[in-house]
């Protein structure tokens, strides 16, 4: 568990140092007090990334040069230094060439009050959503991640240019294909993986009264070799890559039907369905859960969902819980309350 975090010139705080207990910690406080800032430094600290933003930078405190998030999960000491020009990290007060071992700490799912956008918005945030959970489970997917995008600019910004050069082209689509091949392999097993426990997250959210299905949509045909080679017309008018694993996606029904003909409430629940189901599927892999990082999510659902969902987090993870009050809450659940009023 995550048993203490510090932060310094982190968004709205100065500086500010927080204990957590294992099971429920609530985090309570009226708008803009910081309680989402909290919950993004505990998937900062643990995971190197914010579930709100791509550009870390933006977390730094205005007029800031630099960041630090600090703190303990399992007795490991996990510290991480942002400026605007370089990044620092240490585990266990040894400074990290690469993330690969600290990465290995901790896994963290988050819970936003926003992720309906993963079924009504783009593409974008569902390959987000995978790609995060993918990266936990197994760290190459990051790094082969990381080959694709950087291939994929490079073709780009040749594509760029008015009449396109395919020779010079060509010389990055190995590279684009070597990476984009197994990114969209390890998506689709993780998808796949999914199926179970993301079913059986949203029976128990719904009490079993309506069914979900997931369909992987690859952004390459079942071909991406041949689907780039086929593409040249379409890039060069396009001056863009059309085809590949950055076009990844994956389609949501429920009771049969597309997810963008569901109800608001239907369409919240799928995404609740995601979150749970890929903690239950980590809780699995590691034998250990994930830290769930819910913000601000219980006010949009009626009591017993809210009862339900509750009742089908992992039962042994830590909890971290931003809201604005606590009144929905049963007064028979303990937890450790921190107040930012
Ligand atoms: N980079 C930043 N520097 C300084 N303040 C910031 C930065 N980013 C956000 N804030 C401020 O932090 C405050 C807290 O935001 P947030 O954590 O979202 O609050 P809550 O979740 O409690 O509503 C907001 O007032 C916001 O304007
Ligand atoms: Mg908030």
């Amino acid at each position: 568990m995550l048993a203490s975090l510090k932060v310094r010139h982190f968004r709205c705080f100065e500086t500010f140092a927080t204990e957590f207990a294992p099971g429920l910690n609530f985090i309570v406080g009226p708008n803009a007090r910081g309680k989402t800032s909290l919950l993004e430094a505990a998937c900062i600290l643990l995971r190197l990334q914010s579930p709100r933003v791509t550009r870390l930078a933006h977390v730094i405190q205005h007029e800031r040069r630099g960041l630090v998030v600090d703190g303990f999960f399992a007795e490991r000491h996990l510290q991480f230094y942002l400026s605007h020009e370089r990044k620092k990290l240490a585990l266990d007060g040894v400074e990290q060439k690469t993330a690969r071992d600290y990465l290995e700490v901790a896994r963290v799912v988050y819970f936003g009050n926003r992720d309906i956008e993963l079924v009504r918005g783009t593409g974008e945030g569902r390959r987000r959503f995978l790609d995060f959970v993918a990266g936990q489970r197994a760290g190459a997917h990051r790094r082969t991640l990381r080959d694709y995008e950087r291939a994929l600019r490079s073709r780009n910004l040749l594509l760029k240019g008015s009449a396109p050069r395919w020779r010079e082209i060509a010389a990055f689509d190995e590279p684009l294909v070597a990476a984009g091949t197994r990114v969209a392999e390890e998506r689709e097993r993780l998808l796949r993986d999914l199926q179970e426990p993301v079913q059986a997250a949203h029976a128990a959210i719904t009490g079993s009264r309506e069914s979900l299905r997931i369909e992987w949509l690859p952004g390459a045909g079942g071909n991406f070799p041949e689907a780039l080679a086929a593409a040249h017309q379409d890039d060069a008018r396009l001056r863009q890559t059309t085809v590949g694993p950055h076009r990844d996606d994956l389609a949501l029904f429920v009771n049969g039907q597309a997810s963008s003909y569901a109800s608001e409430g239907q369409q919240r629940t799928l995404a609740l369905a995601l979150r749970l189901g890929s903690a239950h599927l980590l809780e699995r892999h590691f034998s250990t859960p994930p830290v769930l990082l819910l913000d601000d999510i219980f006010g949009e659902l009626d009591l017993d969902r809210r009862g339900s969902l509750l009742a089908a987090l992992p039962a042994a993870a830590q909890k971290l819980i931003a809201t604005t009050h606590l009144d929905w809450l049963d007064p028979a659940s303990a937890g450790k309350v921190l107040d930012l009023a």
